[in-house]
């Protein structure tokens, strides 16, 4: 039986530079869809996938990740005082009793490679999953990690989420290159960094969840500085995958990429569609604000 990944990194210690000003105080992570951060929708999706400890990678001014997952003990006093026990609830429940977070500093920003590096004294040589939080993957059915993790133990493969992109944003991912698709996985062959159209393999982008074998950190260890002069993960996976199998899974769930404008506003729309009180109000307002600016009318 191979063994089911129990820890998740997080991390987020990137500056956030495309939503400054926003991002001079207010980390990205903890930017809200609807009521909840980011990072609680990514760390809720560890747990559901399983996961008991979570490995938060920050820099020195992100205190705000770290207060969100204390104990808020004026908040809660005064909420069960007041008698807003659904409240209290929310609060609480950011972390289940079950679950610890561990905090690591990332002293400089030296690329996404680095910062999963730091989290290696608390994984150990045990598989782990990383989630980049600002990719937020809404499915109805099981969250995107816990199909990756159930795909990791059945094979004992690494595997690393993709999704088809068009051919003329290549350059704005790592790319795969895979064997032929068993499901909803495929082993790679090949991984390169943010590829021109014209040399990508494939279409076949990576997207923020991965579920690595432990050797990464070794490989990761030896990995010199490649773009904009980071360690990047792509490169400790493209020399993982010569020794071990690794594998593309094209997860079911859709992707928002809020680490951009327009990907904050479409998972914040999305969300509000779907939400249970909201989203009567919010296709109400989308169709007014539609038709007053002149544009077609939602069907
Ligand atoms: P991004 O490429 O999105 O960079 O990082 P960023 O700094 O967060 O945002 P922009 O591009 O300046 O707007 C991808 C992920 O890797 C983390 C980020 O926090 C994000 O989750 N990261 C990146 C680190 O933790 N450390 C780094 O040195 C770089």
């Amino acid at each position: 039986m191979n063994p089911r990944i129990k820890k998740a990194v997080f991390p987020v210690a990137g500056l956030g530079t495309r939503f400054l000003p926003a991002t001079k105080t207010v980390p990205k992570e903890m930017l809200p869809i609807i009521d909840r951060p980011l990072i609680q929708y990514a760390v809720d999706e560890a747990i559901e996938a399983g996961c008991d400890t979570l490995v938060f990678v920050t820099n020195r001014y992100k205190h705000a990740v770290a207060d969100y997952f204390d104990k808020a003990y004026e908040l809660e006093q005064k909420l069960e005082k007041s008698g807003k026990l659904e409240q209290l609830e929310l609060v609480r429940n950011v972390l289940p009793s079950h679950v610890r977070a561990v905090f690591v500093t990332q002293a400089e920003a030296l690329g996404l490679g680095h910062a999963v590096l730091c989290a290696k004294p608390i994984i150990g040589n045990e598989p782990f999953a990383v989630i980049l939080p600002d990719d937020l993957i809404w499915n109805r059915g099981n969250g995107a990690l816990k199909q990756m993790a159930d795909a990791a133990q059945a094979t004992g493969a690494s595997m690393i989420a993709v999704q088809d992109v068009p051919r003329e944003q290549t350059g704005s991912y790592g790319i795969v290159a895979t064997e032929a698709f068993a499901g909803r996985s495929g082993r790679i062959n090949a991984i390169v960094e943010k590829p021109k159209p014209e040399v990508a393999p494939s279409n076949l982008a990576v997207v923020g969840r991965y579920v690595l074998d432990g050797r990464i950190f070794d490989l990761l260890e030896n990995t010199t500085p490649g773009a904009g002069g980071e360690i990047q993960l792509t490169d400790a996976i493209a020399m993982l995958l010569a020794e071990k199998p690794v594998h593309a899974y094209r997860f079911q769930g859709t992707r928002f990429d809020c680490g951009t404008h327009i990907g904050l506003i479409e998972a914040t729309i999305r969300y509000a569609l779907d939400h249970e009180k909201l989203s009567d109000a919010a296709r109400d307002m989308m169709q007014d604000a539609l038709r007053e600016m002149g544009v077609h009318e939602l069907d």
